[in-house]
């Protein structure tokens, strides 16, 4: 049984997909936020998951929580580190400790928009399709090696609720399938390139819809 540990922040829709998702074989052994407000931990512990949040603002430095924090997780001696919008950056300690083992969702197409506020900086750009991406963590903020992606189309009425909430749908779908893979032990990484053993397709997740003429 793989044992998995989620980080998050805030909403946590994300890690609601996760523990809703059929992952045999994975245990949720569980949910830690740097926000003690965060709406995702009474979630988690409405599924009887261990949920709990340990508050950035208490410690002196980054590194101070980040060891905290650190300490924290490995008290459930996790396979995988799962980042489900934890929205902090990591210091490169932190990221060392757990390479390999430790994922991301970002919502753009990467290396597209990198960093904040994807949605709107997509629509400013004019780009016909954006999406989201589930990558290894790498020291470099968003730029680890690419498990997985889904793309949706921009439409000409889209604003950046609407493109959120599309991007977001599609974020739903790509997280448990990229740790389905871990799982099952199907990444293989190399260099920046990860593949997926036994796959047939790419790991691209479609919903453009067919463009007719
Ligand atoms: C998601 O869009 C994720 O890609 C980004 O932050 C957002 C978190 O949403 N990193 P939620 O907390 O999972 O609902």
């Amino acid at each position: 049984m793989k044992r998995i540990v989620i980080l998050i922040s805030g909403r946590g829709s994300n890690m609601e997909a996760i523990l809703e998702a059929d992952l045999p074989g994975c245990q949720i052994a569980a949910v830690i936020s740097n926000r003690p407000d965060a709406k995702g931990l009474v979630f988690a512990r409405e599924r009887g998951v261990p949920a709990l949040a340990l508050d950035h603002k208490m410690f002196a430095d980054r590194a101070a929580f980040d060891q905290a924090l650190a300490a924290q997780i490995d008290e459930y001696s996790p396979d995988l580190l799962v980042l489900a919008g934890y929205m902090r950056i990591l210091s490169d300690d932190f990221v060392r400790h757990y390479v390999g083992r430790m994922m991301n969702i970002h919502p753009s197409l990467l290396p597209s928009f990198a960093g904040l506020h994807t949605h709107c900086r997509a629509l400013e750009a004019g780009v016909k399709v954006h999406g989201a991406t589930v990558h290894f963590v790498t020291p470099t903020l968003d730029a680890g090696p690419i498990v997985i992606q889904a793309i949706v189309p921009v439409s000409a009425d889209d604003d950046e609720t609407r493109l959120a909430a599309k991007v977001l749908e599609q974020e739903h779908k790509i997280y448990p399938q990229a740790i389905r893979w871990f799982v099952e032990g199907r990444l293989k990484v190399q260099g920046n390139t990860v593949t997926v053993t036994g796959l047939l397709e790419d790991a691209v997740s479609w919903s453009v819809p067919s463009l007719q003429n």
